[in-house]
């Protein structure tokens, strides 16, 4: 993966920086509707969000990109660990605020043909790790309507891992599947979420790093 900016690693998936030209491009792969719904499509009143309705324009994933540059959301590539470091996925740490530390994570793998491979659940898993020992943040959730069986099925199993909390359910939060429909709501904390791997050496105690 010549070139690019990988920030941690896990044993199927990485996480990339996004380069500018690239994420833009990746544009129309946001004009499904379907995902869209899966996805919770929120638009914030502060505006560019990670999570849309269609149209998609590429002058949106600039934006977002903006967004991304002034770290008020946080965008990273899911790149295969082996082989050409395919782009499969992108995931998103949204609503950042300081000193509240806090962040909304979304994970979105692009093709049916790529799901169901375990790459969303370790994405999910590197961007708490990387978010809690790298960034300092101290709470993460995660949003997604209800009839989401996949992000469902995929966070309950996680969960217990992960020392994930369903919160609740959010009645009517969100426009999916032609109503306004539930929401639920987890959230994973900085002091349950287990040492992992990937970022362990950033948690290493004071003088004790080997470098
Ligand atoms: C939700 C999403 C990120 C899950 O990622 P994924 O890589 O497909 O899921 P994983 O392979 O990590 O799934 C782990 C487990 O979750 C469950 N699961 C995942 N997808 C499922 C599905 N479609 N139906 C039933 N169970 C499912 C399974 O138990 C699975 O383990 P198994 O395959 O060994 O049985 C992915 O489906 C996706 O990007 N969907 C579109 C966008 C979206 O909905 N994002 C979530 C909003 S934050």
């Amino acid at each position: 993966m010549e070139g690019r900016a990988s920030i941690v690693a896990g044993e199927s998936v990485v996480l990339n920086a996004p380069r500018r030209d690239e994420f833009v491009a990746r544009w129309s792969l946001f004009n499904d509707p379907m995902l869209a719904m899966m996805l919770g499509s929120p638009v914030l009143a502060h505006g560019v969000h990670t999570r849309t309705m269609p149209p998609v324009s590429a002058e949106y994933r600039e934006a977002l990109y903006e967004e991304h540059v002034a770290r008020r959301v946080l965008c990273f590539e899911v790149r295969l660990a082996d082989g050409d470091g395919r782009c499969i996925g992108e995931a998103y740490l949204a609503d950042l605020t300081w000193p509240r530390a806090s962040g909304e994570l979304c994970v979105a793998i692009f093709s049916p043909d790529d799901r169901r491979q375990g790459y969303g659940t370790e994405a999910a898993t590197l961007v708490c790790a990387y978010a809690f020992d790298g960034l300092g943040l101290n709470r993460i959730s995660l949003r997604f309507p209800v009839e989401n069986v996949a992000a469902t099925q995929a966070t309950e199993r996680a969960g217990p891992d992960l020392r994930a909390r369903k919160v609740g359910v959010e009645r009517e939060a969100e426009w999916v599947f032609g109503r306004h429909g539930d929401v639920a709501v987890w959230e994973v904390l900085r002091s349950d979420f287990p040492p992992h791997p990937a970022t362990a050496e950033l948690r290493t105690p004071p003088g004790e790093f080997a470098g």
